[in-house]
């Protein structure tokens, strides 16, 4: 067992929670930075009052929150932001000084303290630019600042670019992971912005599925576990430092399929029976800015070579994981089942 510390900002959040209860297993000192109290963190409520856990109620703006939850820790992993597509478009300010400010004071301390950082950005950086597989080094593509849709996007790609500058100016190890939709037991599920998420509200409700357009649009889904795995890679891994990896796994499916999948499932779980599903359009979902892309499916080369990662989970796998988890354990609760 290792005596180390490493710090997790947004640990309170859906990759965030899972991340910090698999480092804490491996015997690590987990420090946990979120702004949501700890009667909020449903997902990591039962590692409170453990000595090894330590909760920070405090906000990644405000330095000397992240010198306090920082301290000691020999890897920040700062995955603190605000998140989805429909969240930043209402409100871009607080968007870009939420990311920007954090980010400067996450990598102003682990200069200080000789910390590595891992940044979790995100594949919305690639924009709309019309390519299968998307690879690190492929172009960004977005509309100017006037088009509210890729304030997340240019933001993360800021973040990004202030830890390879930190990097190339003061020798600070610091990974980039750009990740691909994520899914499992206990992501965002009072207010869901991503689909899976979305199809497994509606099930609980009975309710049918709503699937965006034609549902011809396809997507690629990262069960948790394997999300956190590459992340734990990107902090471990020599080579890695002052890099971008994909972390994702590059299974395609349409969304319609998904949908399909997962009636299935649920059915053969008795949780459902003939819901079917009705076509919506993105803006009764997302609000009338959103624009929809076609497909998205991560390069993993560089991450299988450099890393050594690949995700273990099928799709198929992890959504029976997942909504069995539902099944048996209900939503969580703030009080409630973790993990
Ligand atoms: N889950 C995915 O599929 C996915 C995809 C792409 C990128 N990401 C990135 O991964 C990270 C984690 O995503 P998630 O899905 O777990 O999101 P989440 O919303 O569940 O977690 C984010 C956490 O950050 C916290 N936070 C936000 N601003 C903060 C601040 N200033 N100080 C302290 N805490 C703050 C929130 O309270 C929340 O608990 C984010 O950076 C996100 O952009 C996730």
């Amino acid at each position: 067992m290792s005596e180390r510390a490493v710090c997790v900002t947004g640990g309170a959040g859906f990759v965030g929670a899972f991340l910090s209860r698999r480092l804490w297993q491996e015997g690590w000192h987990v420090s946990v930075l979120d702004c949501c109290g700890p009667e909020d963190g449903a997902l990591v409520a039962d590692l409170l009052g453990h000595p090894r856990f330590r909760f920070v109620r405090g906000d990644a703006t405000v330095r000397r929150d992240v010198e306090d939850a920082a301290a000691g820790a020999e890897v920040i992993f700062h995955l603190a932001s605000v998140v989805g597509v429909g969240t930043t478009i209402g409100d871009p300010v607080r968007t870009i000084r939420n990311n920007i400010d954090s980010m400067l004071h996450v990598l102003e301390v682990a200069r200080r303290q000789k910390s590595k950082v891992v940044f979790s950005s995100s594949a919305d950086v690639y924009g709309i630019l019309d390519k299968v597989p998307l690879n690190e080094d492929d172009d960004n593509l977005y509309a100017g600042p006037h088009v509210r849709r890729w304030v997340y996007a240019r933001v993360k790609s800021l973040e990004e670019q202030l830890c390879f500058e930190y990097h190339r100016r003061y020798g600070l190890p610091t990974v980039v992971v750009r990740y691909f939709n994520s899914y499992g037991y206990g992501m965002d599920y009072d207010s869901p912005r991503r689909v899976i998420p979305l199809f497994v509200k509606s099930i609980l409700e009975g309710r049918p599925l709503e699937v965006v357009g034609d549902g011809n649009q396809t997507r690629s889904f990262c069960y948790i576990d394997d999300m956190v795995q590459g992340t734990i890679l990107a902090s471990e891994v020599r080579g890695a430092v002052g890099e971008v990896f994909n972390i994702g796994n590059d299974e395609e499916i349409s969304i319609l399929e998904l949908a399909r999948k997962m009636l299935a499932i649920a059915e053969e779980l008795g949780m459902a029976k003939g819901l079917g599903w009705r076509h919506v359009s993105s803006g009764q979902l997302y609000g009338e800015e959103f624009e929809d892309i076609q497909r998205r499916v991560p390069g993993l080369a560089k991450s299988r070579r450099v890393l050594g990662y690949q995700p273990r989970i099928p799709l198929d796998e992890g959504l029976r994981r997942t909504l069995r988890a539902y099944r048996d354990h209900g939503v969580p609760q703030p009080a409630g089942v973790a993990g």
